[in-house]
């Protein structure tokens, strides 16, 4: 062990002490699917938030982050409701963040009010849930707000006749809801809406009605992770592009982690989304060499690595605005009309939804040297989340 000179010993305490550098750790409990077959979903959060601390500290003025994870593997709301409750209680934690799944959200908002406690989601986009409470703020995106694009899309090029195939939960009628809206209003017609039990896993049978359905294509909609890979699959299977229905979906289907596995099986797919991995910005060049150094494999960064990447940062601007003292509501008020320019582009937290107000993209599937990425062909800026309804 090297000795400091007792001199030099005493010159630094009194340092220490005229600063007042000693940190207040604030922390942040963090719930996401860490096992399981979600878990490279949760790994993003992580991916996301070790990126933002690489990129700007782990400090926010005289307080230091410590961020508290809880693995919760697949939607289930009463652990998530323990989960939340037991962070608070038990560990102390100024900030809840994180969760995957819109049931998992929906059940710790009625805890937040009285535990003094702000919810910031990286994730779970069903629109109504930033309804369910004040303190709620969210960095994803909402459903309403990626689906409504992608049927101006359908309907500029030419499809009259469309499928909607969803997952039975709030996302999934999200989906339905403002793609069929935004497709009627258009003069299109659907010709049908399939919903699928949240757990299915066999998709022949629903590709097989989409094809005797005769329209022209389906949208889907269904929580990434290993479903949508499985859809995909079962659209190539059962022949739905030879027989000229095409595939239209929101960017949950596409998730870049999967497109090694799916390969040119979905080449040429359009997606519209709020996040590419291949969007082409100074921010997310340096984001996504960050995130796919803490994730080990750049391979498996995903959307949900954004959303906790913009996520601290809306935390830290919390922590800025109320000294690091616990004022939820307050903390909350710091970040309505927030503007950054995030990896995915510019982003507004709306002062009223407490959801962003960003770009969506139009992506298609295309080759990018050995393997495949979501290349954004059109965009539309600012779009809110057009689910809110007063
Ligand atoms: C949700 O449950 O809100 C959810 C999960 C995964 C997604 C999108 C939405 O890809």
């Amino acid at each position: 062990m090297t000795r400091l000179p007792l001199g030099l010993l005493a010159a630094s305490a009194l340092a220490l002490l005229t600063t007042g550098a000693i940190a207040d750790t604030i922390k942040v409990g963090v719930i996401g699917p860490f096992s399981g077959p979600f878990a490279n979903q949760g790994r993003n959060f992580q991916a996301g938030i070790d990126a933002w601390m690489a990129l700007n500290g782990q400090a926010v003025g005289d307080d230091e982050i410590e961020v508290v994870y809880r693995d919760l593997p697949a939607a289930d709301p009463a652990r998530a409701r323990t989960l939340a409750q037991e962070l608070v209680v038990s560990d102390g934690v100024q900030y809840l963040a994180g969760v995957y799944f819109t049931p998992d959200a929906l059940a710790i908002a009625p805890l937040l009010e009285e535990a003094n406690t702000p919810l910031v989601i990286f994730n779970a986009a069903t629109s109504a849930i930033t309804k369910q409470s004040p303190l709620i703020v969210r960095t994803s995106f909402t459903l309403p707000q990626t689906s409504a694009p992608m049927a101006a899309v359908a309907a500029e090029r030419g499809l009259k006749r469309v499928v909607t195939v969803v997952s039975d939960y709030g996302p999934g009628a999200d989906a339905e809801g403002a793609f069929s809206t935004a497709f009627e209003a258009k003069g299109g017609q659907i010709v049908e809406k399939i919903r699928m039990p949240l757990a299915a896993n066999d998709f022949s049978p629903i590709m097989q009605r989409v094809r005797a359905s005769g329209a022209d294509a389906l949208f889907a909609f269904l929580p990434s992770g290993p479903p949508t890979l499985a859809f995909a699959r079962a659209y190539n299977d059962n022949g739905l592009k030879g027989a000229g229905v095409t595939f239209l979906s929101t960017g949950d289907l596409t998730q870049e982690s999967d497109l090694p596995a799916l390969g040119a099986s979905v080449e040429g797919f359009l997606t519209t989304f709020h996040y590419s991995v291949a969007h082409d910005s100074p921010e997310n060049k340096s984001f996504v060499e960050a995130a796919g150094k803490a994730i080990g494999d750049p391979k498996l960064l995903t959307f949900p690595a954004v959303g906790a990447f913009d996520g601290m940062r809306v935390i830290a601007k919390m922590i800025e605005a109320t000294g690091g003292e616990q004022d939820a509501a307050a903390a909350v008020e710091a970040v309505k009309g927030m503007r950054f320019e995030s990896p995915r582009g510019p982003v507004t937290i709306d002062p009223e939804t407490r959801s962003p107000t960003q770009t969506i993209y139009l992506r298609e599937v295309a080759k990018a040297g050995d393997g495949f990425e979501n290349r954004e062909i059109q965009s539309f800026a600012d779009t809110p989340d057009l689910g809110w309804t007063k």
